[in-house]
């Protein structure tokens, strides 16, 4: 069922679902005393910086080390060789490809690390690590997907034994024979051919690490910038060989993720060796050029889509071939059996019976990456491409774009649904969603002005995404992250006192766990949330996790939080029970306690249970009030909602402005609601610069162009638009709290709206697509380009 009014059933003093309870994390963040990998110090410690390749593509004949060694103040050189001698030169990635730790036979991609100097002192391990020398052999560098693909193109991963090609992989879903039956039927066919660019997640605290390895313990102690704790400290056991007990990872406050503290990266495990063999702590933290050159980049895929269409506006089917650009290596953490991450839920909002996906990855000289970046799993580009294709079709049939959604819409009835890619999407109703959004926009009037604009030569534009995201992976038989499967999980303690501490396996960037997943607590055991403290973050006091990205927190570590509270609130009916001398079965439980039904004063807080469950518990129960559970998803969660953007063009310039943007999301049952609007405006504001002037690109010898932020931008406050945000709330079914997650819906849904805006203004010319970001210059040329001039 949709509603636009959620009220909560717990009181502001517990504060349980639904409240905007004020984040508890931002008092110390406020106050400056947030405590991020670079405040962390240690007797001793020294410091490493990392000598990168200018070239995107070489043979290395040398390296000479010498004259950086001799600097005053280096420790120690460490080369991809000194690595070997450990096995440490080469490392697994998380999509389960192989990368080089430190480059010994070739560099594959301009900034891939070659050498890393230990200094006493962090500027002398800068000024050193300039000074190693390489000597190079050049190679073609391959900067596209399209050239890495053809047969004479220069082999990128010769170090791979069975790779005689640049093909990374190759992946499809969906029934070819039933999609070229349904195009068979077809009135019309809709194709559009785009790219969505390669951009940065760019977190304003850039990644790194203080590695302690004690000689005399062998226990590893490393700070780390890391999204996803248990799954590296893994990971670092596999790839050192240490014992998994001696590794404890801790990810301090990190300022900001968005997938990019997601993968594994040299300069950690570089790190981490140094420490053990010199026996003195290591910090290594990138500079912000380092971190936009050489980390997890996300997008960069080349689809082309064919919609087929009945002349009565009905879609039939969807065909799309996927190309992506993958970088020099595969790390992107995608599930093991999905190579293109969950790019075929590509099918969108709507119903129809088939839909064919193809995919190829190619390896190219450029970083890897591909990362979640405010995104599940490569969805971002998979709505992007169906939202542009069904306003297209709109155009096609000269349809208006919401009846054609309208038309094609999942109803609200066929839910659970089964897409022809296989998804069985939870709950939605797209349709109320829309509606309210074009209700809030004026849709009609601006639709009549845009009419009467023509005729006065002015250019507006209204564009639209109905988009539905899937997040929450997994369940663990079909996802899972190097073997590791998708699951998350929530231990739970509750003091004598009734105060308690949570402790969870995902880990926030700044989504406010400290403050929402009390508030779970509150709701389920009636312990105010201000008496919740929240731990994440440190692998030896945290149960194990899969990790935050990919909005899978609410979905997966909240429903294992919901359910370790119910489950201590069944141990605590059998303490209340025992404390009010009644049998359990009369017992009714109303927020914070139990009485007898039908004798509301005969009741006991969970306060006064919980000191029972040290002191005084029943004979037959064994004494405390505490548990864990480890949650593994039946389904995902799939969050919607309806963008609308208007835009004004200038004729003369193509310059673009948001005149409206309408935002209405959908996220099931919210948790915290300004915690909710804050994740939604975040989101937007990415979309907006995603769409308007973010990309990471590269000339034709590989030198990437976007490396530092005056030639990648991020948005301010002064060029983001105002954001005007509406919601309907429909609950998950299958979820223990009825919420889907949130985090990255609006930056899945956002860009397809502003760049349909731009296109609906100047549609009439015969412009069909602009590529983003659609910079003034893109969006004059395309003008000129349709009007022939
Ligand atoms: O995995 P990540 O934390 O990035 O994403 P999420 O759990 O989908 O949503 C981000 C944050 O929004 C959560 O951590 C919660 O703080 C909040 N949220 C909420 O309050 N209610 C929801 N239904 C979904 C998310």
């Amino acid at each position: 069922m949709t509603t636009t009014e959620h009220k909560p059933h717990t009181s502001p003093e517990i504060g349980g679902l639904g409240h905007s309870r004020t984040r508890v994390e931002d008092a110390r963040f406020i106050e400056g005393r947030g405590n991020y990998v670079d405040d962390i110090t240690l007797p001793g410690m020294l410091h490493m910086a990392i000598h990168r390749s200018p070239l995107a593509h070489a043979r290395i004949i040398s390296i000479d080390t010498s004259a950086a060694e001799a600097v005053d103040g280096v420790v120690a050189v460490v080369t991809g060789e000194l690595l070997d001698g450990y096995n440490l030169a080469w490392m697994p990635t998380l999509s389960g490809d192989t990368q080089a730790v430190l480059a010994m036979d070739k560099v594959r991609f301009q900034g891939q690390e070659i050498a890393a100097v230990i200094a006493t002192d962090r500027y002398v391990a800068q000024d050193a690590a300039r000074l190693v020398e390489v000597e190079y052999e050049d190679l073609e560098p391959i900067v596209n997907p399209q050239r890495a693909l053809e047969e004479d193109a220069p082999l990128i991963r010769d170090d791979k034994e069975d790779q005689t090609s640049n093909l990374c992989f190759e992946w499809e879903s969906g029934d070819k024979a039933v999609t070229d039956a349904a195009f068979a039927k077809a009135d019309k066919v809709v194709s559009l051919e785009t790219h969505y660019p390669r951009s940065h997640p760019a977190p304003l605290e850039t990644c790194g690490i203080l590695a302690d390895v004690d000689s005399a313990t062998g226990q590893a102690t490393l700070y780390m910038t890391s999204q996803a704790p248990h799954a590296h400290r893994t990971v670092f056991a596999l790839v050192a060989g240490l014992p998994e007990q001696n590794i404890r990872i801790i990810s301090p406050d990190l300022g900001g993720g968005f997938g990019n503290k997601v993968p594994v990266y040299p300069g950690y495990v570089v790190a981490t060796a140094a420490s053990l063999v010199i026996g003195q702590p290591v910090k290594w933290v990138e500079t912000r050029s380092e971190n936009l050159i050489s980390t997890g980049f996300a997008r960069d895929y080349y689809m082309k889509g064919e919609l087929a269409i009945t002349n009565d506006g009905k879609i039939l089917g969807l065909r799309v071939d996927m190309l992506a650009d993958e970088g020099a290596f595969f790390a992107d953490a995608q599930p093991s059996k999905l190579r293109a991450g969950l790019f075929h839920i590509v099918t969108g909002s709507y119903d129809y019976p088939a839909a064919h996906v193809t995919t190829r990855g190619a390896y190219t000289n450029k970083a890897p990456g591909g990362v979640a970046y405010r995104c599940s799993f490569r969805v971002t580009e998979a709505s992007y491409l169906i939202e542009r294709l069904v306003q297209n079709a709109a155009y096609e049939l000269e349809m208006d774009p919401a009846e054609f959604r309208s038309n094609n819409f999942i109803q609200a009835d066929q839910f659970p649904y089964h897409s022809p890619t296989g998804f069985v999407y939870d709950s939605g109703d797209y349709e109320t969603a829309m509606r309210l959004a074009m209700d809030m926009v004026g849709y009609a009037d601006i639709q009549a002005e845009k009419d009467q604009a023509r005729k006065e030569g002015r250019l507006v534009g209204i564009g639209m995404a109905s988009f539905t995201e899937v997040v929450g992976a997994g369940h663990g038989e079909d996802y899972d992250i190097i073997g590791l499967k998708m699951f998350d999980s929530a231990e739970l303690r509750v003091h004598p006192t009734g105060k308690a501490i949570l402790k969870l396996g995902v880990k926030s960037q700044g989504q406010g766990h400290e403050t929402t997943f009390a508030q779970i607590v509150a709701e389920e055991l009636g312990i105010p949330a201000g008496d919740v403290k929240v731990v994440e973050g440190d692998t030896d006091n945290t149960p194990y996790g899969l990790g935050t990205y990919a909005s899978r927190s609410t979905p997966v570590a909240g429903a294992a939080t919901a359910i370790i509270s119910r489950t201590l609130r069944e141990k605590a009916k059998k303490i209340a029970a025992h404390l009010l001398e009644a049998s359990v079965e009369d017992l009714e439980w109303e927020t914070g306690k139990f009485f007898v039904a039908g004798d509301p004063e005969s009741s006991v807080s969970i306060q006064d249970i919980a000191f029972a469950a040290y002191t005084n518990p029943p004979p037959d129960i064994e004494p405390g009030l505490e548990g864990v559970h480890y949650y593994d998803p039946p389904e995902m969660t799939y969050p919607f909602g309806t963008y609308i953007v208007v835009v004004d063009v200038d004729p003369e310039s193509g310059e673009w402005k948001v005149r409206r943007m309408v935002a209405v999301d959908d996220c099931g049952v919210k948790i915290n609601p300004m915690i909710v609007e804050g994740q939604i405006q975040g989101g937007l504001t990415e979309g907006f610069a995603i769409s308007s002037m973010q990309q990471i690109t590269f000339d034709e010898t590989g030198n990437n162009l976007g490396s530092n932020f005056t030639d990648y931008l991020v948005p301010t406050a002064w060029e983001t638009p105002r954001f005007e945000l509406g919601e309907t709330v429909t609950p998950s079914p299958h979820h223990p709290i009825g919420a889907k997650g949130v985090g990255e819906s609006a930056t899945v849904g956002s860009p397809a709206a502003y760049v349909n805006a731009v296109v609906d203004a100047v549609q009439h010319l015969g412009v069909e697509n602009i590529e983003m970001p659609m910079t003034a210059g893109r969006v004059w040329d395309a003008m000129q380009e349709a009007s022939g001039g």
